[in-house]
């Protein structure tokens, strides 16, 4: 499965995002009221329901390329696993994508019910906020840096990056969607998460502006690599083991391009992104693997 690929090079990280967002929700569950059990339930059922952890594993990543440590960050990295569950749990919603079934399992809806699924989205996207806040007890980062990261989750999470995105998923006419319009959709439904993972670590500690640009143009090719990586195993799998066939027609390369520009476009796309980072370092080899492993991903 994907998760143990993503994870190979790095097992340390993925067990210490695991056992954050384990020991995490426990200690947030017992602050809450029991009455509220099936939300917590619901919340759990699909953090833990086997994903790639991609999105944490950049903020670790970028982080240490800078000299952070990982698990003072931990916290962001949690936030942004949130954000993208509730986006999945969401996206899965009969009024959304209508699919059944996510990572081999029972999509929300139908394990838990619409109202529980669009509540448990509702809840993991506003938890994501005090988590990153959270961020506050290791005293290592100030507070006004915190709150750049709030500025960056909501400016690329919302209207301005993957919530536009996805409106113009479900809105366009997939019949004769052009390049620049399905790329426009893709920096922003996708590659914003991505970018957002990416940049975290660079709002947390004193940067110049020229090597914050250099995560920065890591973090666009990647995000817009990555969806091209989706769309190449959309297009050679029929029915997909994370997602399950699909309902309705979505806009996506496979439409304005060839199995082989695709291809291309994607090589291309991560070559610059280890470009952009390669005056790191060592400190930054987290991240070329990450690039590396999204270029030949099959899950
Ligand atoms: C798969 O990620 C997800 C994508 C390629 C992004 C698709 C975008 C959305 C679903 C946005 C939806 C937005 C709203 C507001 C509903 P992955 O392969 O990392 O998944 P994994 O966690 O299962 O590994
Ligand atoms: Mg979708």
């Amino acid at each position: 499965m994907g998760s143990e690929r993503l994870g190979a090079f790095n097992e340390a990280h993925v067990k210490l995002i695991n056992e954050y967002l384990d020991s995490n929700l426990t200690r947030f569950a017992k602050s809450c009221s029991q009455r509220f059990t099936p939300l917590l339930e619901a919340m759990r059922y699909s953090l833990e329901g086997g994903g790639k952890r991609l999105r944490p594993l950049l903020v670790l990543s970028a982080a240490e390329a800078l000299g952070i440590k990982a698990k003072d960050v931990l916290p962001a990295a949690c936030a942004m696993e949130y954000i993208h569950t509730y986006s999945l749990i969401h996206d899965d919603l009969p009024a959304l994508d209508d699919d059944d079934t996510r990572r081999g399992k029972p999509s929300s809806h139908k394990r838990f019910g619409e109202a529980v699924a669009i509540l448990a989205g509702d809840a993991l996207l506003t938890e994501a906020f005090g988590q990153v806040l959270l961020l506050g007890e290791s005293k290592t980062f100030h507070p006004a840096q915190i709150l750049g990261v709030i500025d960056l989750l909501a400016h690329n999470s919302g209207v301005r990056g993957m919530v536009g995105g996805q409106l113009l998923d479900v809105t366009i006419d997939t019949t004769d969607a052009s390049l620049p319009e399905i790329e426009f959709i893709h920096i922003h439904k996708t590659g914003a998460l991505i970018l957002a993972s990416v940049l975290i670590p660079t709002k947390l500690i004193p940067l110049e502006e020229e090597k914050s640009q250099k995560f920065r143009r890591y973090g666009e090719a990647l995000g817009l690599a990555f969806q091209i990586s989706d769309d190449i195993l959309d297009s050679e799998t029929s029915m997909r083991y994370s997602r399950g066939p699909r309902k309705k027609p979505k806009p996506c390369y496979t439409q304005v391009m060839s199995p082989s520009e695709m291809r291309e476009k994607l090589n291309r796309l991560i070559n610059s992104a280890i470009t952009a980072i390669e005056s790191l370092g060592d400190k930054a080899q987290n991240l070329v693997d990450i690039a590396e492993i999204i270029r030949t991903r099959k899950a």
